[in-house]
């Protein structure tokens, strides 16, 4: 391959410089949003891709610009020797920032590591600081786990960000409470809007609330959260409040009102090439790859892809309809990535 190959452009001139990579779409919780409690059928471990697959597809992407990285999964530390893959995709030349995005329940164990390969930040799912809450929304009692994952982390000098999902009648009386984590705790508090990605291929049962929802809410309990500005290519609004050690933000995931700005694309643990949330899937890498590609043609496929892109997650959305590459009616979270 020659390097640098030219940056990764899509067909609407946004620049793609941070891929995210679900490596398993196990998880020892089962948040209801998220998968349904039973009957999920996993990907068999041998569809997976091997860490040395995507060791080798961060290779040629970093070759193209792609600077970030986030692993997520499912839960990403349930997957065998995670750690191994996250150094070296720290080691590889191009990739400035490695994030994770995990549950925290067993979190704690590999902070040293994640520490000493200079992770640069962690993002947890938490719903609730309510014991009988997280119970009924994860179906777990893993409330604690959570908790103690987060302060280490902050004792650890890694940057944490908090991901609420906001659930109608679940947990929408707790956007205050979850904000003064911000205000006792460096940490970012972010509320996320519930998406249909399930896994059940049923609509959502709660009331669903949208980020307007959301940003009264704060601003009628903080009158000063004042708008902060953040990277363009950020999903969240973020605002500070006076005093707070950490930010608010809030996520439009499901309005989607900042795909003008995505610089992202996303492998599923099977090697799922989505360059959408909302899309099926552009085409299989791990067949591509186990066919015998070269590193040139595996770039060509990915600049391919890249060059179909949905105008937003709307057009994905109805494009998915029509492209059945994956059946996304049962989809769940744990699959895509977030
Ligand atoms: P930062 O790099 O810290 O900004 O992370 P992030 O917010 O992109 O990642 P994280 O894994 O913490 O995701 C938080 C929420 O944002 C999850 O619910 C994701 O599904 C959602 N999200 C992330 N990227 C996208 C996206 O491209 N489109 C949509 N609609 N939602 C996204
Ligand atoms: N809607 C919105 N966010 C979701 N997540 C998981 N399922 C959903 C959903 N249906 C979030 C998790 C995690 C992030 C990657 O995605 O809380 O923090
Ligand atoms: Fe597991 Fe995350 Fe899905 Fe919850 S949202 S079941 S923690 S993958």
């Amino acid at each position: 391959m020659n390097y640098p190959a030219q940056p990764l452009i899509d067909n609407h001139g946004r620049i793609i410089d941070y891929i995210r990579i679900a490596v398993t779409d196990r998880c020892n919780l089962r948040c209801y949003y998220c998968m349904p409690e039973e009957g999920i059928d996993y990907v068999p471990r041998d569809h997976l891709l091997h860490y040395e697959e995507i060791e080798r597809i961060v290779r040629i992407l970093a070759a193209m610009g792609v600077k970030k990285v986030r692993i997520t999964g499912g839960e990403p530390f349930i997957r065998r020797d995670i750690i191994h893959l996250m150094e070296s995709i720290t080691r590889t030349p191009g990739i400035e920032a490695l994030h994770i995005t995990t549950n925290g329940t067993v979190t704690k164990n590999y902070i040293p590591q994640l520490q000493a390969m200079g992770v640069k930040g962690v993002n947890l799912s938490l719903d609730t600081l309510d014991r009988e809450r997280f119970l009924k929304i994860t179906r777990r009692d893993m409330l604690d786990e959570v908790l103690g994952t987060m302060h280490a982390l902050v004792d650890a000098n890694i940057p944490v960000k908090i991901n609420m999902v906001v659930l109608g009648g679940i947990n929408d009386d707790e956007i205050v409470t979850m904000a003064r984590l911000a205000e006792k705790h460096p940490v970012d508090v972010r509320y996320i809007e519930e998406m249909p990605f399930n896994g059940g291929g049923h609509a959502q049962q709660t009331t669903w609330r949208d980020h307007h929802f959301i940003a009264e809410r704060l601003r009628s309990e903080f009158p000063g959260l004042t708008l902060i500005p953040s990277e363009k290519s950020s999903t969240a609004t973020n605002y500070g409040i006076h005093g707070f050690q950490g930010r608010l933000g809030i996520i439009p995931a499901f309005s989607r009102t900042f795909c003008g700005s995505c610089n992202r694309i996303r492998l599923t643990p099977e090697g799922v090439f989505k360059t959408c949330l909302y899309d099926r899937g552009m085409f299989n890498i791990r067949d591509v790859m186990r066919s015998g590609a070269s590193d040139d043609q595996l770039a060509d496929t990915i600049r391919e892809a890249v060059g179909h892109r949905a105008t937003n997650g709307f057009e994905a959305e109805r494009q998915a309809m029509q492209f059945p590459y994956l059946d996304n009616s049962r989809e769940s979270m744990s699959t895509i990535g977030g």
